[in-house]
């Protein structure tokens, strides 16, 4: 039986929902390859992070610093901001999604996201489309509780990445 080897619990998955389980496999195929623990990833080893001002794969957070209790407040999170990211068809970034973890809470929350799917792909071929979409995504957001901001975003050669902010309630 696959995975017989893991003893965490929530790895645990019914034979009904094996194929589930295909990412995991790549997973211990990745570690096994590279000496690492198959304990499991961290969030820094699955994603990277950095300086926005010094590498252009980072999420940058527009957001307020705080907010009044279920005010309305938007979040927009871009990718490139200080430099530019690549948007070919052989490089360029899928997508972004926003996190969010209130304070105190065992669980974060998904906020939303978006995918970017043109990058000049064309019959003609590639980057001969002459149409792309821009790494931007806009949350519009309202929370009881503070908590952290979490924006992740994925380039599809480099990789996933991930930066956040704090948000305080008044
Ligand atoms: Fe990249």
């Amino acid at each position: 039986m696959p995975f017989s080897h893991n003893r965490n619990p929530y790895l645990q998955i019914e034979p009904r929902y094996a194929r589930f389980q295909e990412p995991l496999v790549m997973r211990g195929a990745f570690l096994e390859n590279t000496n690492m623990s198959t304990r499991g990833l961290t969030m820094s080893e699955l994603y990277k992070t950095a300086d926005f001002k010094a590498e252009k794969h980072v999420p940058v957070i527009e957001a307020p610093a705080s907010v009044k209790k279920g005010e309305l407040i938007v979040i927009k999170v871009t990718v490139g901001k200080e430099i530019p990211h690549p948007n070919k068809t052989e490089h360029h970034i899928r997508w972004i999604k926003v996190i969010f973890w209130p304070e105190g809470a065992k669980f974060p929350v998904e906020l939303g996201g978006s995918e970017f799917s043109a990058h000049g792909e064309s019959a003609e071929g590639p980057d001969k489309g002459g149409v792309y979409t821009e790494p931007q995504a806009i949350v519009a957001l309202k929370t009881e509780k503070p908590g952290k901001i979490i924006a992740t975003s994925y380039c599809n050669i480099h990789g996933l990445w991930r930066s956040d902010q704090d948000l305080k309630v008044e």
